[in-house]
C-alpha cells in the first residue's frame, strides 16, 4: 500500500526480542537494558495474526530482528509460521549469527531466505572487544554454512572511528572470492551509538578505491533495503553502503517496524506508532486490526530527521528497535 507521500510500503521488520547474547558497543550498554516482561512481548501467534493482516495490505517482505532474534526460543518455528502466510514472498533475518552455528539447514528448511550477519572485525580479539565477548570463529562458520546452503548473505559492518578502521579493507576482501555483500553502515546516533564517532561513507568509499581500484555500480537486486552497491574489478561479491546521515534515503523508504512489545513503529527515529498489543488484547477483530494498520502506515513520517529537531525523537537503544 501507499503512504501519504506516495511511498510503497511492502516490508515489515519484526523485532521478536530485545535480548541479545552479545553487547556490541554501539548498540547495547555493557550491563544490558532492563528486559521487557515476558507477558509484555507479543506471542508468536499474535505476531502471525498481525502479519496476516499486514500481508493483506501489501506487505511482501519480512525481516526478523532482535536484539538477537535467535535468542528467543522457537525463533525458527516463527519463521515456519510466517512462511505459510499468503502473500509473503521473502523472509530474512538480521543476526549476529552465533546462535545459528550448526542450525543453518534447519533455518533454510523453515523458510528463511537470507541472513544479514553483523560482523565488525575479523581479528578475534577486536571482535571480542566490540561485541563484549563474541567468538569470531563461530560467526565465520555460520557465514560459510549459509553460503553453502545458497542463502542470500550480507555482512553488516558499522565502522566506528578509532575502533575498527583498520579492519575495513580486510572485511571488504571477503567479497573478493565469494558472492557475498559487505555493507558499511553509517553509525546512527541512537542509544549507545550517540557517544561514538561515525566514519562518513565518502571516506570509506575513498579507502576502498585506494585498496581495490575503481568500482562499478552493481545494479543486481540485493534485498529490499536502503543500501547501494559497488563492485571492484575482479570481485565476485560487492561492497554496499547504507548512509542514513550522508545520503538520506527516506524518500524511497518502503518499511515499517513491529517492536517486540507490539508497537507498530512507523520510522526508526520516531516514537510515534500504534500499540497493536493493546488493540488485539482488547479483543479487536481482524477487520479493525487491518484498518488500524492501514491508517497508521498512511501517516508514516516523511524522514528520520537525525540532523534536525524531531518532536518524537526515539530515545531507545537499537536492540529495543531491531535496527
Ligand atoms: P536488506 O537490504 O533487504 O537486506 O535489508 P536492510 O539492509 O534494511 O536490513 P538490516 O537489518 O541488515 O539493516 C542494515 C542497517 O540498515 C541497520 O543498521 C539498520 O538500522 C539500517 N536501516 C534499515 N532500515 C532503515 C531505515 O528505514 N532507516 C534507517 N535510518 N536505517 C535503516
Ligand atoms: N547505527 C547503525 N547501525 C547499527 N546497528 C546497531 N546499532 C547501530 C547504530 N547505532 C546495526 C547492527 C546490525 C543492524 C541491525 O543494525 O550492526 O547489523
Ligand atoms: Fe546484539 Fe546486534 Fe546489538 Fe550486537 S548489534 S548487541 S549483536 S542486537
Amino acid at each position: 500500500m501507499l503512504d501519504h507521500f506516495g511511498r510503497e510500503i511492502d516490508y515489515l521488520r519484526i523485532s521478536i526480542t530485545d535480548r541479545c547474547n552479545l553487547r556490541c558497543i554501539y548498540c547495547m550498554p555493557e550491563d544490558g537494558v532492563p528486559d521487557i516482561q515476558h507477558t509484555d512481548i507479543l506471542s508468536y501467534e499474535e505476531i502471525v495474526r498481525i502479519v496476516r493482516q499486514a500481508a493483506a495490505l501489501g506487505i511482501r517482505h519480512l525481516r526478523v530482528t532482535g536484539g538477537e532474534p535467535m535468542a528467543r526460543r522457537g525463533c525458527l518455528d516463527l519463521v515456519r509460521m510466517l512462511h505459510d502466510i499468503p502473500g509473503i514472498e521473502t523472509i530474512s533475518m538480521t543476526t549476529n549469527g552465533l546462535l545459528l552455528d550448526g542450525r543453518i539447514r534447519e533455518a533454510c528448511e523453515a523458510g528463511l531466505n537470507g541472513v544479514n550477519l553483523s560482523l565488525d572485525a575479523l581479528d578475534p580479539d577486536l571482535y571480542r572487544s566490540i561485541t563484549r565477548g563474541g567468538d569470531v570463529e563461530k560467526a565465520l562458520r555460520v557465514l560459510d554454512e549459509a553460503q553453502k546452503f545458497g542463502m542470500s548473505v550480507k555482512i553488516n559492518v558499522v565502522p566506528v572511528r578509532g575502533v575498527n578502521e583498520q579492519e575495513l579493507p580486510k572485511l571488504a576482501e571477503l567479497a573478493k572470492n565469494s558472492p557475498v555483500s559487505i555493507r558499511f553502515i553509517e553509525l546512527m546516533p541512537l542509544g549507545c551509538g550517540a557517544s561514538l564517532q561515525p566514519i562518513p561513507t565518502e571516506e570509506i568509499r575513498r579507502k576502498m578505491e585506494e585498496a581495490f581500484g575503481s568500482m562499478e555500480e552493481d545494479r543486481k537486486r540485493r534485498g529490499y533495503g536502503p543500501a547501494y552497491y559497488l563492485r571492484p574489478e575482479g570481485f565476485q561479491g560487492s561492497i554496499g553502503f547504507i548512509s542514513p546521515l550522508s545520503h538520506e534515503f527516506c524518500g524511497r523508504c518502503n518499511r515499517v517496524r513491529l517492536t517486540a512489545d507490539g508497537l507498530l513503529k512507523l520510522c526508526l527515529n520516531h516514537t510515534s506508532g500504534v500499540d497493536l498489543r493493546a488493540l488485539i488484547r482488547n479483543g479487536a477483530d481482524d477487520l479493525l486490526l487491518r484498518e488500524t494498520l492501514r491508517t497508521a502506515i498512511e501517516r508514516k513520517p516523511e524522514r528520520h530527521g537525525f540532523n534536525e529537531p524531531v518532536e518524537d525523537r526515539e530515545s531507545r537503544h537499537m536492540n529495543e528497535i531491531g535496527g
